[in-house]
């Protein structure tokens, strides 16, 4: 299994290209499950979340084809992908175990084809990561659901219909597929305390593009008027807002200057104005973001995650990596999954001085420095953070189960290593 190894120290100067959103993409993916006509998706990340995603979709029976195209002025991926010829209406479980975001399989194809097989994909290092509120709204559009042998059945002989839906959570997945279920269901659903991040807002793009009806866009009521069938689209994976904010605090924690090209601002308020009253300097432009930490002083300060627009979880670790340097204390509160502070210890074996209170909740005192180790995460945006300790502790720190970071950052070494990280892959044998 391949390892990063990173030298600490290097102040990080220069420009990063922000990719394609995973959690943007991954819908929209999926989206093309709701039409028999091509779906182009242009701007798609090469990660394997992604990879995942498509092979489980050519099981089904997608055709798919992938060519490397200029994109705002920098190579990326667009993927054609036509559902025209399903063969199989059932997601197993060996796709879904490796990706659990093959949940959005479910509203497409069920509202399509009346039929679907999804195999529930269980916990994961962040929390329980239940489905009731995708299940529970499906039964509400008319869908009889049986669990059997660890799958979903979900069948709706006559089609999906419209439904007034209160979800309990603002859950991004299950506004997703209720979308999706909803855009080909005979009537109207309303979905109420909808979530509104901007990856729900380029989905809702696509749709509308292959001729749905949607209105409430970047609202928390959503209103769906079903239609009878849908056609092909060309559409764009909006920028990385977690990808953008984790290399924001790259540049933060070395006390460097970086320009994240592409990046949003307008999806990123939260973590910037954190980035601020730490004491970093943002700049917002139209197409980038200047964040500049040269010479300055680095506070603690407190962050609490919630839903968007609130501060996003996916960034709560990169957050508490640079607290653990900053002067001064935070506190960093975590509202929306349960086990979400794994890179503690491990922070901690760096030299970090960091206080779990109960489930929600951690002091972070920070540190004069923090030194390098072997270390290890248990998701994604947990290792992220050891890639941030580890650029700013002595000497040398290895980041091992490099595959989480292959799941949501596209070329993470090359990126750091542009902007003068001194990191490397360790390539090993699995
Ligand atoms: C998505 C993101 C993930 C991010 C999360 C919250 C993707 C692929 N993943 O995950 O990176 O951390 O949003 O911003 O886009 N819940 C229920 N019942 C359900 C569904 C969710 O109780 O049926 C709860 C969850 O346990 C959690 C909260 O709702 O406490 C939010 O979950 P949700 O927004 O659904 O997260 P995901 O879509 O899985």
């Amino acid at each position: 299994m391949d390892k990063i190894k990173i030298i600490g120290g290097n102040t990080l100067n220069g420009k990063i290209y922000i990719s394609g959103a995973k959690n943007a993409a991954l819908p929209l993916v999926c989206a093309s499950l709701l039409t028999k006509d091509a779906i182009t998706l242009q701007n798609v990340p090469a990660l394997s979340d992604i990879t995942f995603l498509n092979s489980l979709l050519k099981y089904m029976g997608l055709k798919i084809t992938e060519k490397e195209e200029i994109f705002d002025q920098h190579p990326t991926k667009t993927y054609t992908y036509q559902a025209d010829d399903i063969k199989e209406l059932i997601a197993p479980y060996d796709f879904v175990r490796k990706m659990r975001a093959s949940y959005y399989v479910l509203g497409p194809v069920l509202t399509r084809f009346h039929h679907v097989e999804f195999s529930l994909p269980g916990g994961c290092a962040i929390g329980a990561r239940p489905m009731d509120i995708h299940l529970s709204s499906l039964e509400q559009m008319g869908a009889s659901i049986e669990i059997k042998n660890g799958y979903v059945i979900a069948d709706a002989p006559e089609g999906l219909k419209g439904a007034h839906i209160i979800f309990s959570k603002a859950s991004v997945g299950a506004t997703c597929n209720i979308l999706m279920a909803a855009v080909l269901a005979n009537g109207i659903t309303k979905i109420e305390n909808a979530a509104k991040e901007p990856e729900i807002g380029n989905l809702i793009d696509l749709l509308i593009a292959m001729g749905a009806k949607i209105s409430g866009r970047d609202t928390s009521i959503l209103t769906i008027e079903g239609v009878k069938e849908l056609h092909g689209a060309t559409h764009a994976v909006i920028a990385d807002r977690i990808e953008a904010g984790s290399y924001a605090i790259a540049a933060a924690i070395t006390k460097g200057k970086i320009e994240l090209i592409n990046a949003c601002a307008e999806h990123l308020q939260q973590p910037l104005r954190t980035l601020e009253r730490m004491g970093v300097s943002v700049e917002e432009k139209e197409n980038s973001i200047i964040i500049d930490a040269q010479n300055k002083t680095i506070f603690g300060e407190d962050i609490y995650t919630d839903y968007y627009p609130g501060f996003p979880t996916d960034l709560q670790a990169q957050f508490m990596a640079l607290m653990t340097v900053a002067e001064g204390a935070s506190l960093v509160t975590e509202s929306i999954w349960e086990n979400r502070f794994m890179h503690v210890p491990e922070l901690c074996r760096m030299g970090a001085n960091i206080n779990i209170h109960g489930h929600a909740s951690a002091i972070v005192r920070g540190v004069k420095k923090l030194s390098g180790a072997p270390v290890m995460a248990t998701d994604l945006r947990a290792s992220f953070a050891l890639v941030l300790a580890g650029l700013v502790a002595e000497g040398e720190t290895i980041v091992n189960r490099v595959y989480h970071l292959d799941r949501g950052y596209e070329h993470l070494e090359e990126k750091l290593k542009a902007v003068g990280a001194n990191i490397e892959r360790i390539k090993e044998p699995d």
